[in-house]
Formats: C-alpha cells, sequence, structure tokens
C-alpha cells in the first residue's frame, strides 16, 4: 500500500537565501543544559577542554552550528551579568527561581560563553535582562563584551583574562515581555523596547543586531503593536512557537506515544507555517522593505520531563517524530527565507528537543541532531520553488499531506531536495518534473525506523541514524523517488 505525490521543482526560478541561522541553537541556564551537558569545568573527570565536554563540542561542530542564544529564556530576566564574571570560586551564587528551584553556581558566564562560542566557531546571540534589570546594566554588559579602548569596564574584562573585545552580532532586548519577561502588554513592552535598546551601543566599525522581544505564537495583535511603536527601533523581531502535543501544560510522553500523538505532533507542527506567514504579513505592512527581520528565536518539542528527573529541568527524549518535526520547521522557514532569518531550537543539549543527551561520561545523538546534520547544504542556500500535489494522510479529525519538502541550490552549486513523509503506514511514490536542471545524477540519505517511536538511549545510541538512499532516480528531468514510510530523505542532484 503506497500513496503517490507529484511535485515540480524550478531550478531556474532562484529564490532568496536561506540563511544559516535558521539553523541556530539555544541554551539557557536550565536542568542540564549547560552544566553537566556542555560545561563540565576543568576538574572534571569526563574529557573536557577549558571545561567544555569534548564529546559534545566534536559532534556540534559536525553540525556546524551557526549562532547559539543565552543565557535565557526566562532565565535571561533574572540574570545579572556581574554575578558571572571574575574569579570562579567568588562568584554569586543564586537560585534558579525558573527552573527546579536549583543552586545556580554562575560558573559559566560571559568569558566561559563567549569562549564556546568561539571553540565551536559560531555567532553568539546574548539576551539582556529587561525584566529585572536597568538600561544601565545592559548598556555596562555590551561595552564590557565589546569595547577595545581604555574604560574601566574594558580593563575589567582585561583583568579577567579576555584582553580583546569579543564580536556581539546579536543582541536581545529582554526575552517573552508577555509573560516570564515582566508579565507586560504589548504597548507597554513596546516603549521598553525603544527605551532598552537605546543604550546598546557598540564601538564604531562593528555592528550589534537588535532583536525584540516578539510574540507567543499567534498573538498577531503583538506583532502588530511592536511593529507600529517600536518597528522602527529593532533589526529583528522574535516569535516563540513550541509543538506541544496533548495542550499546555506539556503532558504527553516523548517516546511512548501512539499514532494519534503521532499526527497530532506533526499537525502541530506544520502550524508554524500559518504562524509564520501571518506575522509576516504584519510584518510587511509596517515595514514594506523588509527591514526587521523575523526569528523564530525558540520553538521545538515540549513533553513531559521524563520520570526521575527534576520537572523544571524539561528533560526529554528524542524519536524519529522529533526528527520530522525538524523538517518541517526547515521546509516551512525556508520558504519565507525572505524575512526569516534566524531560528534557535529549544534547547541545544538535555533540554527539550535537544541535539545531544548526556549522562555522566556518556553522550547519545538525538534523530533531531540528524536531521539538521542532513540539512547542511541549507545553510545560506538559495531557495528554489518546489511546489508538491500529495494526497492526505489522515487519522480520525487529524488531517496533515503525506508528503512534505522543500528544495535549494547549495552554495557548492548543487540543487538539493528534502522529502519528508509523514505517513507512518505507507511509503510514497513521489514524481518531480524539474526545469532548470543541468543534473543527471542523484543520490541521497535517509533517516527512518522501524517504529514511530525509535530513539536512541545510552545503552543503543545507533537506532536512529542517517543511512545511505538509493530509492531515487533522475532521468528525462524527472526525479523519482521511493520514499520509505516515516521518513525524511535529502537527495543530491549533481
Ligand atoms: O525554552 C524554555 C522556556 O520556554 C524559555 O525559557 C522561555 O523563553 C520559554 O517560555
Amino acid at each position: 500500500d503506497k500513496t503517490s505525490a507529484t511535485a515540480t521543482l524550478r531550478a531556474d526560478q532562484p529564490g532568496d537565501t536561506v540563511s544559516r541561522y535558521i539553523f541556530g541553537q539555544f541554551a539557557e541556564h536550565l536542568g542540564y543544559g549547560i552544566y553537566g551537558g556542555i560545561w563540565v569545568g576543568e576538574d572534571s573527570k569526563i574529557p573536557n577542554t577549558r571545561g567544555y565536554r569534548n564529546d559534545v563540542v566534536e559532534a556540534l561542530k559536525k553540525i556546524d552550528v551557526p549562532v547559539v542564544r543565552w543565557p535565557g529564556g526566562c532565565f535571561a530576566d533574572e540574570y545579572y551579568w556581574r554575578d558571572g564574571i571574575g574569579p570562579r570560586d567568588k562568584r554569586r551564587v543564586k537560585i534558579n527561581t525558573h527552573w527546579g528551584g536549583v543552586t545556580e553556581p554562575n560558573s559559566f558566564g560571559t568569558h566561559e560563553f563567549m569562549d564556546f562560542t568561539e571553540l565551536l566557531g559560531t555567532d553568539a546571540y546574548v539576551s539582556g535582562n529587561v525584566g529585572s534589570g536597568s538600561p544601565r546594566e545592559m548598556a555596562e554588559w555590551v561595552e564590557y563584551m565589546t569595547y577595545e579602548g581604555a574604560s574601566s569596564l574594558a580593563e575589567e574584562r582585561r583583568a579577567n583574562g579576555r584582553d580583546k573585545p569579543w564580536k556581539l552580532p546579536f543582541f536581545g532586548i529582554g526575552n517573552e515581555m508577555w509573560g516570564c519577561g515582566g508579565n507586560l502588554a504589548a504597548e507597554q513592552a513596546a516603549n521598553l523596547h525603544r527605551q532598552y535598546q537605546t543604550f546598546v551601543k557598540v564601538p564604531a566599525g562593528q555592528h550589534v543586531t537588535k532583536v525584540a522581544a516578539g510574540a507567543n505564537s499567534d498573538d498577531y495583535n503583538w506583532t502588530e503593536a511592536m511593529m507600529r511603536i517600536a518597528g522602527k527601533h529593532m533589526d529583528a523581531l522574535s516569535v516563540h512557537y513550541y509543538t506541544v502535543p496533548g495542550g499546555w501544560p506539556p503532558r504527553a510522553s516523548s517516546f511512548e506515544f501512539d499514532e494519534a500523538a503521532w499526527i497530532e505532533t506533526l499537525a502541530s507542527a506544520l502550524k508554524v507555517d500559518e504562524l509564520l506567514r501571518r506575522h509576516i504579513e504584519i510584518m510587511d505592512r509596517h515595514d514594506p522593505e523588509g527591514k526587521v527581520a523575523l526569528y523564530l528565536d525558540e520553538w521545538g518539542t515540549w513533553y513531559e520531563g521524563l520520570e526521575g528527573v527534576n520537572p523544571g529541568f524539561l528533560h526529554q527524549q528524542n524519536t524519529l517524530r522529533d526528527a520530522l518535526v525538524a523538517s518541517l520547521h526547515f521546509d516551512i522557514m525556508s520558504r519565507y527565507a525572505g524575512r526569516v532569518k534566524m531560528a534557535n531550537i529549544a534547547q541545544m543539549v538535555n533540554v527539550l528537543q535537544a541535539m545531544i543527551l548526556t549522562k555522566d561520561a556518556q553522550m547519545l545523538l538525538t534523530p533531531t541532531y540528524h536531521a539538521f546534520e542532513m540539512y547542511k547544504p541549507w545553510q545560506d542556500a538559495t531557495h528554489l520553488p518546489f511546489k508538491l500535489e500529495t494526497p492526505d494522510y489522515r487519522l480520525g479529525d487529524t488531517t496533515v499531506p503525506a508528503v512534505h519538502g522543500s528544495a535549494v541550490r547549495g552554495k557548492d552549486g548543487h540543487v538539493y531536495v528534502a522529502l519528508t513523509n509523514l505517513d507512518p503506514n505507507r511509503a510514497a511514490s513521489v514524481s518531480a518534473s524539474t526545469s532548470g536542471l543541468q543534473a543527471t545524477a542523484v543520490s541521497g540519505r535517509v533517516l527512518t525506523a522501524g517504529a514511530i517511536t525509535a530513539h536512541n538511549t545510552f545503552e543503543q545510541p545507533e537506532q536512529v541514524k542517517p543511512a545511505t538512499f538509493d530509492g531515487a532516480t533522475l532521468s528525462g528531468g524527472t526525479l523519482r523517488v521511493e520514499l520509505p514510510a516515516k521518513s525524511v530523505v535529502i537527495l543530491q542532484l549533481q
């Protein structure tokens, strides 16, 4: 039993550049995200470089992480940057009130984060504290990080071991101001944005992209107010959207679920399409020249936390289903590449839809990690129109397209096609007519597994991983693909 879909691929109609930053990551002081997941300290028995886990750094390097957002999230609006500088044993210890009520030792601070981004070869996206901090604190933090000349703050940075200023390409003015960032009304938040961003200044010759704290999923009124009141005072506006099957608060299992939860999760992930479209429509009205970018700077699945772990740690498993959630997001964001210039999955290690899970000295790569790795050719590629005519995959009252996809011309000049088969029971034959394609050969890789709940464990870390795919042919300008059920396939046309 098979479905069949048709498609047209227009290699002769190059579109917008798919920003590499849509493959960005988010790392908050939350559970084992930083402590244990990235940072173990120099004295740890776990092999590390200056305190950073070697295994995690090495794995992250392989997916070309373009940007990391830090220190939060909700944590950012309670973060006082001075707590995290200077000798580690003298740093202020505080309570992480948002995430599990645990002790925050502040041993991972500005220097450790910036050093980490340099180790990874990635860009820094620092979120400032609007909710409980002052414009002055924000201004001083930015000066501490970026000033080269003679100022007390620059001297202090040097005394703390960093001579040259760091690069600060992105700075967030608060986070979720409608919630943990201050419980503000949209108009109030927009005015506060105008005020705080005034004091975020970098020295001449440097540029910092100022990101305004955006809407909670479909709160279009928020985007409307932000753009109307503060649109001229920002380079980017964020939006957060989580895939939460079973509704809020998150209560669905991350790894024990049935087909109803599978389709519900994918349907919920697909909603990001309408969401981006509608936020963009509002931005287009206020900013027809497209000066302000839209950043989906928190996204991903949010399930019930794993048993035996502090529920405030948001520690969940990651299955094949999560890889499909990721592929759908990548396809959709590529389509909105003209406006969507960054996204940060929540979160990088051990938290929510993580790339990597760790347990003491052990590490595993999740199916989501593999989706990021497989989509690497999309980074800074050129979007190509790829129109699919697909039957539905239906269960109960829920309907989603059986096949989803996107296409790009990579920086290497080759055309890449992504195809996801959402149907867990039926393979799909896809026949795509192409135009403007010089390629004559096709090769590919596939991510799939025997069960919808398939996932990697510390005992069996390679249950879900990419394999060579030989189910595609290209002849006479027609691309034919036999997609296995529940799979993500990436094709390179050469
Ligand atoms: O990613 C976890 C939390 O989700 C973030 O701290 C917050 O911004 C959002 O509500």
